[in-house]
């Protein structure tokens, strides 16, 4: 910044450079750093990898777990895309799994940890979205209801159906999980850029009479820093002048539905499509780290990015290298 003194002879900040300043990191957010390709096939990652190639790299472990590996290895991503576990919904049967805590003040604040661990790993420039939705305290209000419905849209334990605490948690109260983390995750310094809306066309109808049907999720677009890579030309919409405007915050996707062996709780390629488009510059690494069947990894293999999924699951990293295979040249060969 350049300085000059007044008749005092005290230095005086130059206010041309200061306005620059702003515009220069902005610049600076579109042009950002990717890791390199040798960082990214170093032996340490490939050692601890469970399946890994030039472009990819699938990490069978528990999150966190993952994520001190990818900080110590160096690792920096510019994407980090994700649908972690909801609260009280599936019992994914592996160790210390995130969505079956007794209280959702326990989820959230887990949850944020978690991404606070991503920050580490994700660039100053890069973003981080998470795909959330809610969950109601069970209408019976004690532990294991006799719900018939409950068999037929979820299994395992729901720790919802426990008797609530009298506060936020009484029968038939919509939790605003989404939210609650959103404002955790703003509390803990993340910058909240939207609350996009997925919007789901024919959803599966919930069996009540005295509310309305659940037809949404949220894809939550938060920012380490102000200045961000963000290119709208991939997904934009255009102007009656012909100019490029930003996508909208609402997003119509068909739900993926389930098949047999397959994980019951994907999302679809759709979902993906506006966060990784939009936030990860070429050649640049995207980061699922709840990553499931890997359709996260998938998009971003298909569009010449480089991927990084975590899963606690040994069941669905097989899935998600068997998914990576169907959509690669290259011969791919767990470990
Ligand atoms: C909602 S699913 C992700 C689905 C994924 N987006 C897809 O399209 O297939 C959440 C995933 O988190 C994983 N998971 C749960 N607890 C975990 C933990 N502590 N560490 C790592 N993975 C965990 C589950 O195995 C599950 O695959």
């Amino acid at each position: 910044m350049s300085q000059t003194k007044n008749s005092a002879g005290r230095k005086l900040v130059d206010a041309a450079a200061v306005q620059k300043r702003p515009l220069t990191r902005a610049n600076e957010a579109m042009s950002p750093q990717v890791m390199s390709e040798e960082a990214f096939s170093c032996t340490h990652l490939q050692d601890a990898a469970y399946y890994s190639d030039d472009s990819t790299l699938v990490l069978h472990m528990d999150v966190r777990d993952g994520l001190k590996l990818l900080a110590e290895a160096g690792v920096r991503v510019n994407c980090v895309v994700t649908s972690p576990p909801f609260y009280g919904q599936r019992d994914y049967d592996v160790e210390r799994q995130i969505g079956l805590e007794s209280h959702p003040s326990a989820f959230i604040s887990e949850l944020a940890d978690v991404f606070d661990a991503t920050r580490k790993v994700l660039a100053d420039n890069g973003s981080l979205w998470v795909n959330l939705g809610d969950t109601y305290w069970s209408g019976k209000g004690e532990h294991r209801s006799g719900e018939t419905k409950q068999s037929a849209r979820r299994f395992g334990i729901r720790p919802q159906d426990k008797k609530g605490d009298g506060g936020w948690c009484v029968p038939k109260q919509l939790l605003l999980i989404p939210h609650r983390l959103a404002i955790e995750m703003q509390d803990r310094g993340w910058l909240v850029r939207n609350d996009n809306v997925w919007v789901k066309p024919n959803p599966i109808p919930d069996q009540v009479r005295d509310r309305c049907s659940m037809s949404h999720e949220y894809v939550f677009h938060f920012a380490k820093e102000r200045w961000y890579y963000f290119d709208k030309s991939a997904v934009g919409r255009t102007s009656e002048s012909g100019s490029t405007l930003p996508p909208l915050d609402t997003w119509e996707v068909p739900p993926v539905r389930g098949q047999a062996g397959r994980h019951k709780a994907r999302f679809s390629q759709e979902l993906v499509r506006i966060p990784i488009l939009t936030t990860t510059p070429p050649r640049g690494v995207v980061l699922d780290p709840f990553a499931g069947s890997g359709t996260s990894l998938v998009f971003a293999r298909k569009h010449g990015f480089r991927a990084i999924g975590i899963d606690a699951k040994r069941e669905y990293c097989d899935l998600m290298v068997r998914q990576l295979e169907s959509v690669s040249e290259t011969k791919i060969g767990s470990k």
